[in-house]
């Protein structure tokens, strides 16, 4: 990496603001409901803790849209990282008000203060110069540790960075050390799969990795889009009309590229969009009319596996059915058991895919699960991210 890293600079007591990606998922009772993003963040905070620092940390959380609201509060965040750490965690009332400001200021080498949802104002996804500087004004140092957020020219992942010295945490080290080293330095057979529910997501991602790739697999809501491309109905599946131009013309580029692309051969499809309706497994050329594609099918499972067997390096993003409903899980659950027992570099991007692994508790059998869901999909593609290119070079 290029970018200077805590590792870099001396901190030693210094006041510090962190941004972090504490977006994680609560229940209806604001638990949280998968810690992994703060776990991932305690790394840089322990290591600042040891460099004496006074550590201020800062994240977004949903999208209360510029308004204070209850439900986005990240207190549940502070109670959690001080369970984690075993430490008090002070909270802020507000972002860069008067209670963050004074509780800043006060703030002594060895305490942690989190200040509240940073997109309680509208100024901070308006990458405003004035919030910006408030920010900034609270430290002398920012680091960066939000890959979730890199992708997002904000005030507190761009916008702060004119105002301070700025360099990375470990979490983003490490994020650009797996996606960018499994991308630019792959291990052959290189194997990339590729799900979710619209071609439109991953036209970007698809594009570029026909470029570094041995094969590229294709499953999940927009394999249906392919499979109307070549002139099949597809019944009631997700499809996009006006991609089916795009389609054809990235199953050409493969084609051109030499890369092997592996589309569906059966397909799992369903009566309705419910957990228990009727279903049957088609071959993918037989949809029939009135039925909805929701997973691949035995077939095409067996294939896939088939082909991982002899893959070095892996990278998977997008679930290959709709795994929240047990009877279409069985494409995912299975293509994760597969990764889980190769002898090869998997990564996993962030979101959906690292949710269904999670989900089958094949989390520790993977080289790399994201904490990036946009940010990783737009790393893949091959684009800048704000967050990240805004940091002090080495
Ligand atoms: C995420 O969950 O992908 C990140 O936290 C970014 O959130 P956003 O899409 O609301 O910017």
């Amino acid at each position: 990496m290029n970018k200077k890293t805590v590792k870099d600079i001396d901190l030693k007591g210094k006041k510090v603001l962190v941004r972090c990606d504490f977006n994680v998922p609560m229940d209806e009772e604001r638990n949280i409901t998968d810690n992994t993003r703060i776990v991932a963040a305690l790394p840089t905070i322990k290591y600042l803790l040891e460099e004496n620092c006074a550590v201020i940390l800062c994240s977004h959380l949903g999208r209360p849209k510029g308004e204070f609201k209850k439900e986005f509060s990240l207190k549940p965040v502070a109670k959690e990282l001080s369970r984690l750490l075993d430490k008090e965690v002070i909270m802020a009332e507000d972002v860069v008000g008067e209670d963050a400001m004074s509780k800043a200021k006060e703030l002594k080498q060895g305490q942690i203060l989190l200040l509240e949802n940073v997109r309680f104002h509208k100024e901070e996804t308006d990458n405003d110069e004035e919030f910006s500087k408030k920010l900034a004004s609270m430290a002398e140092v920012y680091v960066n540790d939000a890959f979730g957020t890199a992708h997002r020219a904000h005030a507190s992942t761009e916008g702060v960075t004119k105002f301070l010295p700025a360099v990375a945490g470990f979490l983003i080290e490490k994020e650009l050390k797996f996606l960018g080293n499994a991308v630019s330095n792959p291990v052959r057979p290189f194997v990339a799969i590729l799900g979710g529910a619209k071609v439109s997501d991953k036209i970007g991602v698809i594009d570029s990795l026909l470029e570094k790739v041995d094969t590229l697999m294709i499953g999940g809501g927009m394999a249906y889009t392919f499979f109307k491309a070549q002139g099949y109905g597809v019944g009631n599946s997700l499809c996009e009309l006006d991609k089916l131009d795009l389609a054809k013309s990235l199953m050409e580029k493969a084609k051109a590229k030499g890369v092997k692309l592996m589309l569906p051969v059966d397909t799992v499809v369903g009566k309705e969009f419910k957990e228990d309706t009727e279903s049957k497994t088609v071959a993918w050329t037989e949809i029939p009319d009135g039925w909805e594609g929701f997973d691949i099918g035995e077939k095409t499972i067996e294939m896939f596996k088939e082909e991982l067997k002899t893959a070095k390096t892996v990278v998977w993003n997008g679930p290959l059915g709709l795994f929240e409903f047990k009877q279409f899980a069985k494409g995912t659950n299975e293509i994760a058991k597969v990764l889980a027992g190769l002898d090869a570099t998997t990564i996993i991007g962030g979101g959906d895919s690292a949710a269904a692994v999670k989900k089958a508790g094949l989390q520790d059998k993977m080289t790399h699960i994201s904490t990036g869901g946009g940010a990783s999909l737009e790393f893949l593609e091959g684009k800048k991210l704000p967050g990240i290119e805004a940091l002090m070079d080495k």
